[in-house]
């Protein structure tokens, strides 16, 4: 027996997909052309979740990082997981645009690995032929080292579009992507870049923006800025808290500080949480959430880093009693917690 499905998307588009008994939402979608946001299958990264309208489903089983009881108590559900027992109507957190848009393999070559600090790296790599598929600023790939086979999701810090594709990647002691990109990692190697994917995107500017980014987080957030600062036609304020534990890990300042010449609007605070910090704020990027920083709730919140500080931020937001209008977070769970390492 199977169940029909109503997918609703962001942009208002519905499309109806049928669901056989046992078959996760996400398979059934996909089964039917229809590519919802999906990453690792596995309830693990929260990238599937979606806001369940109506209907009775199995939930599956999933880790808290993907989706927490407060979540799943409001609504949500992950697509990966959840098995349809009667016909639902489910909100996809994403545009019908993006769920069509397959993700791809590109080959690309490395251009220039950079030790930004000890702890930061930045990636620049340009397709070996041909553009890289379009994506959303914000979005991600899986980047595949070469004959290491080892996986790794990481966030498009340039803009959609651009030739050469940039990425700020944390050095992670013990990692094996890490290690790859540290030690042999040179220009002219070759990767798999698959994607993209991801519903951490910017949506249309307005109402006031509230980026908050914990250490690499900052990276899809930098996309972000560049697709805004590349449009020009933005009127909305645009505001981001950074925040690292060292100051050596605030890297691309300079760039955030280029940035917001070329955004009207646009202001910026740095923070540091590490001891002797020489930057304006001190403590986590969410010590600096007041009401006022959240426009009363007239706003959109962009929260991206740690998965504990993106929780806290969130939880942050709940006790201020406020409402943000849109709250959009993407938390960099480990990606051996997702893929087999
Ligand atoms: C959707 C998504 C987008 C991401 N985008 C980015 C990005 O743009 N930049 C970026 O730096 N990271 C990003 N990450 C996280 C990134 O993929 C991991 O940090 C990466 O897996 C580290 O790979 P590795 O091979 O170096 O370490 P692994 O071999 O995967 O891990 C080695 C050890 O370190 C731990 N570990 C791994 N990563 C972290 C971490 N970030 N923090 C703390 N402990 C960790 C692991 O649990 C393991 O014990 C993203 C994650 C997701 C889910
Ligand atoms: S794709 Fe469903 S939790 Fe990762």
């Amino acid at each position: 027996m199977s169940h029909r499905i109503a997918l609703n998307f962001e942009d208002g588009t519905t499309r109806f997909i049928d669901a056989n008994e046992g078959e996760s939402i996400a398979d059934a979608a996909y089964r039917q052309g229809i590519n919802v946001p999906l990453d690792c299958t596995n309830g693990v990264c929260g990238t599937c979740r979606a806001f369940r309208q109506s209907g009775e489903f199995d939930p599956g089983s999933y880790i808290e990082d993907a989706l927490s009881e407060a979540q799943a108590a409001e609504g949500y559900v992950l697509c990966c997981q959840a098995k349809a027992k009667s016909d639902m109507v489910i909100d996809i957190l994403a545009s019908s645009g993006a769920c069509k848009v397959k993700p791809k393999d590109t080959i690309a070559e490395i251009v220039e690995v950079e030790a930004l600090s000890a702890h930061r790296i930045r990636l620049s790599v340009k397709p070996l032929e041909g553009a890289f598929p379009m994506f959303l600023p914000g979005q991600y790939v899986n980047v595949t080292a070469p004959n290491e086979m080892t996986k790794r999701p990481y966030s498009f810090t340039s803009a959609p579009g651009a030739d050469v594709a940039t990425f700020l990647i944390r050095n992670v002691p013990g990692g094996k992507m890490s290690a790859y990109l540290e030690a042999k990692a040179k220009k002219g190697d070759r990767l798999l870049v698959n994607g993209p994917f991801g519903s951490f995107y910017l949506r249309a500017p307005r109402r006031p923006i509230l980026f908050l980014a914990g250490g690499t987080g900052v990276g899809p957030i930098l996309s972000m800025l560049e697709h805004l600062a590349a449009r020009g036609a933005n009127d909305q304020p645009v505001q981001l808290v950074y925040g690292a534990r060292d100051d050596a890990d605030l890297v691309e300042v300079k760039r955030i500080e280029a940035l917001a010449a070329r955004i009207p609007k646009f202001t910026y605070h740095t923070s540091c949480s590490g001891p002797g910090s020489r930057q304006p704020l001190a403590g986590h990027v969410t010590d600096h959430l007041t009401a006022g920083a959240l426009n009363n709730g007239d706003v959109d919140v962009y929260l991206c880093g740690p998965p504990g500080m993106v929780e806290s931020g969130r939880q942050h937001v709940a006790k201020l009693g406020l409402l943000p209008a849109n709250i959009h977070y993407e938390k960099f769970v480990p990606a051996s917690e997702a893929f087999a390492a």
